[in-house]
C-alpha cells in the first residue's frame, strides 16, 4: 500500500517532498520529474525554489514532463499548463526550459500528440518521481472516472465537475476547455515513485476512496494502490475520512532512518 504521511501544514508537506527530490537530484543531477500543475504542488515548488535560491540545490540539469495540458488553448495564454509550468516551475526552480516538456494540446497535431509524448518519456528513461494532485472526483492527471488503469497519454473529455473546479483560473466557467491531453494511468504507474499530495476538507472523500476504497476505474486515483512505491502526503483535513489514520501516524513515527521517502 501507499505510505501515508499526515502533516500539520502544506508548507511542511512541501519541505518533506523537497527533501526527497533534493536527495534524488544530488545523486542523479539529470533526474526526471513528473510535474503536476494546479494549487496542490505549489508548496513543493516553493520549497525547492527556496533551496535553489539559497544555493542548497542545483536543478539545472533536471528533466521534466508535465502531466497534462488543455486541448486547443493558445500555448502562450496564462491558463495553458505550458505557461503555468514555465512561470511556477521552470523559472523559480532554475530548470532548463529545453529539458521540460508539456503534452502538446495544439489542435493541428493532436492525433499524434499522445504517442509522441509517450515516446519522449521512454526516450528519457522514464520518470523518477511523479508529483500528483487529486481532483474532487478522484482524477489524477486528467484521468477522469472510467479511465483505464492501462491508459497512456491521450485526449480526454473533462467532467463538468472538473471544469467547475478549474473555472477559478479562467475569466468565465465557459472558457474552461472541454478537452485535455493527459498522461494515462498506465503512464503514471510506470513512474518509479509516485508522490500524491492533497490538502483541505474538499479532498477528504476522494483521498479516502483512493487509499482505502476498492480498486476501480470509477476512482482513478485508486490506481496508486497498484504501485510498489507510492507516498501520499496529506494535511489533517484531507486525511480526515481515512479509517486507518492512527496506523499511518504510527508507521511514520517509526519509519526507519535509512529508508527515505
Ligand atoms: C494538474 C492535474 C490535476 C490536479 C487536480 C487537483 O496537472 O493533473 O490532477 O492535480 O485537479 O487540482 P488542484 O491541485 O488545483 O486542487
Amino acid at each position: 500500500m501507499a505510505e501515508v504521511v499526515i502533516v500539520g501544514s502544506e508548507a511542511e508537506a512541501g519541505e518533506i517532498v523537497a527533501d526527497s527530490i533534493q536527495e534524488l537530484v544530488a545523486q542523479h543531477p539529470d533526474a526526471v520529474l513528473g510535474l503536476a500543475t494546479g494549487s496542490t504542488p505549489l508548496s513543493v515548488y516553493r520549497a525547492l525554489a527556496e533551496r535553489v535560491r539559497s544555493g542548497r540545490a542545483d536543478l539545472s540539469a533536471v528533466r521534466g514532463f508535465a502531466l497534462d495540458e488543455y486541448v486547443g488553448i493558445a500555448p502562450g495564454s496564462p491558463q495553458s499548463y505550458r505557461t503555468v509550468i514555465e512561470t511556477e516551475v521552470v523559472g523559480p526552480l532554475g530548470l532548463d526550459p529545453a529539458r521540460v516538456q508539456v503534452p502538446n494540446g495544439t489542435l493541428e497535431t493532436i492525433r499524434a500528440a499522445g504517442a509522441d509524448y509517450e515516446r519522449a518519456i521512454v526516450a528519457a528513461g522514464g520518470i523518477d518521481v511523479q508529483i500528483l494532485g487529486i481532483g474532487t472526483d478522484g482524477h489524477i492527471g486528467f484521468n477522469e472516472p472510467g479511465s483505464s488503469f492501462a491508459s497512456l497519454t491521450r485526449v480526454k473529455t473533462l467532467t463538468e465537475q472538473t471544469r467547475r473546479d478549474n473555472a477559478r483560473f479562467f475569466d468565465s466557467p465557459d472558457d474552461v476547455p472541454v478537452h485535455c491531453i493527459t498522461q494515462g494511468l498506465g503512464t503514471i504507474l510506470r513512474a518509479r515513485h509516485l508522490v500524491l499530495l492533497a490538502f483541505g476538507a474538499g479532498k477528504a472523500d476522494a483521498i479516502a476512496a483512493a487509499i482505502e476504497g476498492p480498486l476501480s476505474a470509477s476512482n482513478p486515483a485508486s490506481a496508486i494502490q497498484l504501485h510498489p512505491h507510492a507516498t501520499v502526503v496529506l494535511d489533517e483535513a484531507a486525511a480526515a475520512a481515512l479509517s486507518d489514520r492512527d496506523y499511518y501516524r504510527y508507521a511514520w513515527a517509526n519509519k526507519p532512518e535509512w529508508q527515505g521517502l
